[in-house]
């Protein structure tokens, strides 16, 4: 977290994952320079974009991973998954197997969260970081609001969990219901919203209820 002449800056992480093929890269690309391209090649790895957004006043930069949905690629992807505080889980609404997959992308989510804090090799010395940096956050909060990202970004991993129904242009050859979604949602504590890159739809808001929502 730097110093701008425009004031404080904050830099927050987020990840898109989910299935290949759902449009990860297609949001990201509208998002982040209004594009869309009906012939993306499958994601390699990960790519990241930085999008600025202002929020009262204050800049705030989102760093975007795209992930790859392939399965081949998991074991790069999920180590890309640490200190992200924002993560979007994508399906398409077209294609049941890709809202089944869900819960095997949040597991992976919840799995680099708990590795995160055991990185250092000891799951105590994480616990007991966490559990203090805890308790100092709640003490320090009301009083200190300029901390309020810093103090966030230890004591959470991916705050912000947004479940992302794309395509839903495609609304002809619809697969998953909306209330499916929003009872998956519901039931695993994530926000809930359908999407369309191709049409621009909600595009805009899925990423910035992650990034306002970290903030
Ligand atoms: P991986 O990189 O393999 O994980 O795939 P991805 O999730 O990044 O998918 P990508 O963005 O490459 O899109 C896959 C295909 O779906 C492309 O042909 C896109 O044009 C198409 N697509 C993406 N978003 C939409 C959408 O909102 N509506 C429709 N109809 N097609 C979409
Ligand atoms: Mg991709």
């Amino acid at each position: 977290m730097g110093e701008e002449d425009s004031g404080e800056e904050y830099l927050f992480k987020i990840v898109v994952i989910g299935d290949s093929a759902v449009g990860k890269s297609n949001l990201l690309s509208r998002y982040a320079r209004n594009e869309f391209d009906l012939n993306t090649k499958a994601t390699v790895g990960v790519e990241f974009q930085t999008v600025c957004v202002e929020i009262n006043g204050k800049e705030v930069k989102a760093q975007i991973w795209d992930t790859a949905g392939q399965e081949r690629f998991r074991a790069v992807t999920s180590a890309y998954y640490r200190g992200a505080l924002g993560a979007l889980i994508v399906y398409d609404i077209s294609r049941r197997t890709t809202f089944d997959s869900v819960s095997r992308w949040l597991e992976e989510l919840n799995r680099s969260s708990e590795d995160f804090w055991k990185s250092d090799g000891s799951t105590s010395v994480g616990n007991l970081l966490l559990s203090v940096l805890g308790s100092l956050c709640q003490q320090l909060l009301p009083a200190l609001d300029s901390a309020n990202c810093m103090c966030k970004a230890h004591c959470d991993t991916a705050v912000a969990r947004i479940l992302v129904g794309n395509k839903c242009d495609l609304e002809d050859i619809r697969d998953v219901s909306v209330e499916e979604g929003k009872s998956v949602a519901e039931s695993e504590g994530l926000f809930f919203i359908e999407t369309s890159a191709l049409d621009s739809i909600n595009v805009k808001v899925a990423f910035e209820i992650a990034i306002k929502e970290i903030y």
